[in-house]
């Protein structure tokens, strides 16, 4: 686990170091904090942000990207996007969802039918408003990134029906929609940051959880969980985010800049996402991990209740009905 102690001598040197540079060359460098690994497709992604950003603004505007949970956990991170200590993030929709509480749509089980409505969704007008709606909290939304769809992943036993959950405690992000869902399938919730779960796995703390495959690679997860059920209950996916605070700090020369490189860095990430599936889907075999495909239908008429739920709130309704009447 990071120590309180060395996400403070980062920040400080972020503050002191990052405005020092600001003022003697006149380059701006943002900060980007994420949670995931240096081999993650979603890194790669952030790399090319990276790349299209210092090309557009000829140099002018840099990223120093800060991975693997370096800076903290997700929640962590975004209230430190909120009060401008770091500028930019990449989180799941989930994390998003504790703070703009409309994010929470894109977490309900089975809510898409498959990828191509999850794209033609966060493409259209309802990704945009979501994107438009994190400035109510101080956090600007970008684009979105691919996160694939999510599946649960354990140690003693393959999850064939919902049935296989009950009496499991199954590791979840820290948002209302993910302990909902899986304690609808039957299993016992149980939040946790992604830092924290490789050794929570080890000591038998919690029996699984549920992820996609090149997280579940990325994070050596594998090495402790040897069954992986396809049931894929969730397409929620990442999005990239810069704090408010910060972005007010930019021209609008440099704000054009940024939104034009998180745009075009879209295609690349969802490139390194398909090949990065592929190759961890045979790491997996590879690594002696049984991979089993369920009837998907037991489990999306389990997670039903929770679509039922969700739906009682009039506002949600709208945003649910938006969704499904994407063709
Ligand atoms: C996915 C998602 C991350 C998230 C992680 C988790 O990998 O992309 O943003 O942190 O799931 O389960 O915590």
């Amino acid at each position: 686990m990071i120590r309180k102690t060395t996400i403070y001598i980062s920040l400080f040197s972020i503050l002191f170091f990052g405005g020092a540079c600001q003022k003697i060359t006149e380059v701006k460098t943002l900060s980007f904090a994420h949670n995931m690994p240096v081999s993650h497709p979603v890194h790669l992604g952030i790399l090319s942000l990276q790349k299209k950003l210092a090309e557009q603004s000829d140099g002018k505007l840099i990223l120093k990207i800060y991975p693997d949970g370096q800076l903290g956990s997700e929640r962590e991170v975004l209230e430190l996007l909120q009060i401008g200590s770091i500028a930019m993030t990449k989180v799941s929709a989930a994390a998003m969802a504790n703070f703009a509480p409309e994010y929470k749509v894109l977490g309900v089980p089975y809510i898409f039918r498959d990828k191509a409505h999850l794209f033609k969704t966060l493409d259209g007008p309802l990704g945009e408003a979501l994107l438009q709606k994190g400035s109510d909290y101080w956090l600007r939304g970008l684009c979105f990134y691919d996160a694939g769809s999510r599946s649960f992943y354990t140690k003693e036993k393959m999850i064939k029906t919902p049935d296989d959950l009950k009496d499991l405690k199954i590791r979840v992000m820290n948002d209302q929609m993910s302990v909902d869902m899986v304690n609808a399938l039957g299993a016992s919730a149980t939040p946790m940051s992604f830092g924290e779960l490789y050794t929570a796995l080890q000591q038998g703390v919690v029996d699984g959880a549920e992820n996609n495959p090149p997280s579940l690679v990325s994070s050596n997860h594998y090495e402790v969980c040897k069954y992986y059920s396809l049931d894929e209950h969730s397409f929620v996916p990442d999005v990239v985010l810069i704090g408010t605070k910060f972005w007010n700090r930019l021209s609008p020369q440099e704000q054009a800049w940024l939104k034009t490189a998180a745009k075009e860095s879209v295609s690349a990430q969802k490139r390194y996402w398909a090949k990065s599936v592929a190759e961890c889907m045979q790491k997996l075999e590879a690594a002696g991990v049984e991979i089993y495909r369920p009837d998907q239908s037991l489990f999306a008429a389990k997670a039903k209740r929770v679509l039922d739920a969700f739906s009682k709130d009039p506002e949600m309704k709208k945003l649910v009905d938006q969704i499904q009447e994407i063709q």
